[in-house]
């Protein structure tokens, strides 16, 4: 029987299977994240590791961990871990795929119809009793969504999910770049394949879903928002560092775009001050991509379910 360490608050029913399978539980039962020196300490002595995308499983982690079989990230993504020092070590490490790619999809397009349309903006200047009535020139005026052009950067399962919203859902014409074709995207939504240059330049709004790797870490650099439309938004649900900060504050401050709607952050959990300070067509939310009840619950099963499997002797069910 095997000791599992929970670096987050997890639904209960969920590490009750592992209990009923004769594990031996811990669970970090308190909000924000845990400090390094407690990971080190815990990570010595468990055999398996249910944590999240913000802690950092790094070498110094994997070498404290003489036990670990394995790291079961609560995220689709898995960055946060040194998989080379993981696999030297002969841990396993398995994500959370599938779940989440609807539910990420909505809030792209919950942030896209909210920076268009100045939806928090509106929600302030209702509750401050500043409306005093329908006028023609109202003070939030936005843009269209509708019949527009949607630029996909990284045309995977959310980036695919999101197009299908834009094309079925509002009529809007698909462009996408990825280091791949998605066929089946092009039949489907008559989804374009075009250059990341063409797509800066054709798009009014480009959604990002991309993971992090070397070749996309400031992606979104000063010479990609200089090639984007003054009238285009940019969404971000997928990671930070895709976009230079910097940059997109100096691009939403000098209007060389009109707004941005942003899920995650260069160096999280801090949000750039500078993004802070601008408001109009801007929506800055903490990270919930996938945080739906439902959604967060399937992660947890997926995370349990692959820890089960491991200390089984079994293969997992969503090695990386
Ligand atoms: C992931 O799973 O990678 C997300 O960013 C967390 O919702």
């Amino acid at each position: 029987m095997a000791k599992v360490y929970v670096t987050c608050r997890v639904f209960p029913e969920e590490l009750e299977r592992l209990r009923a399978a004769g594990h031996t539980v811990e669970m970090r039962d308190a909000p924000g994240l845990i400090l390094r020196e407690k990971l080190l300490e815990k990570v010595s002595e468990a055999e398996a590791l249910i944590c999240l995308l913000s802690d950092r499983i790094d070498a110094e982690v994997i070498e404290k961990a003489g036990k670990l079989r394995i790291i079961a990230n609560l995220a689709v993504g898995y960055e946060n871990i040194d998989l080379a020092a993981a696999q030297a070590a002969g841990i396993v490490v398995t994500n959370t795929p599938g779940v989440l790619t609807e539910t990420t999809a909505d809030l792209t397009f919950a942030l896209l119809l909210a920076a268009a349309r100045r939806i928090v903006e509106a929600d302030a200047f209702a509750r401050s009793g500043a409306f005093y009535g329908w006028e023609l020139l109202q003070p939030h005026l936005g843009l269209e969504v509708h019949g527009k052009a949607l630029g996909i950067v990284g045309m995977g399962r959310i980036g695919t999910a999101v197009a299908r919203r834009g094309r079925l859902g509002f009529g809007m014409d698909v462009l996408y770049h990825d280091p791949h074709r998605n066929k089946p995207a092009e039949a489907e939504l008559q989804a374009k394949y075009v250059s990341f240059e063409a797509l800066l330049e054709k798009s009014d709004f480009v959604s990002i879903h991309t993971s992090l790797t070397r070749e996309t870490r400031h992606l979104f650099d000063r010479q990609a928002f200089l090639r984007m439309k003054k009238t285009a938004i940019l969404i971000n649900v997928a990671r930070g560092p895709v976009v230079d900060e910097k940059a997109l504050v100096w691009a939403l401050e000098t209007g060389q775009i009109a707004g941005a709607g942003i899920d995650v952050y260069e160096e999280e959990p801090k949000v750039n001050p500078g993004l802070l300070k601008l408001q109009e067509h801007v929506v800055l939310v903490p990270h919930i991509g996938s945080a739906t009840s439902k959604t967060r619950r399937a992660m947890a099963r997926i995370a349990v379910d692959n820890v089960l499997a491991v200390l089984a002797g079994e293969a997992p069910l969503n090695p990386v």
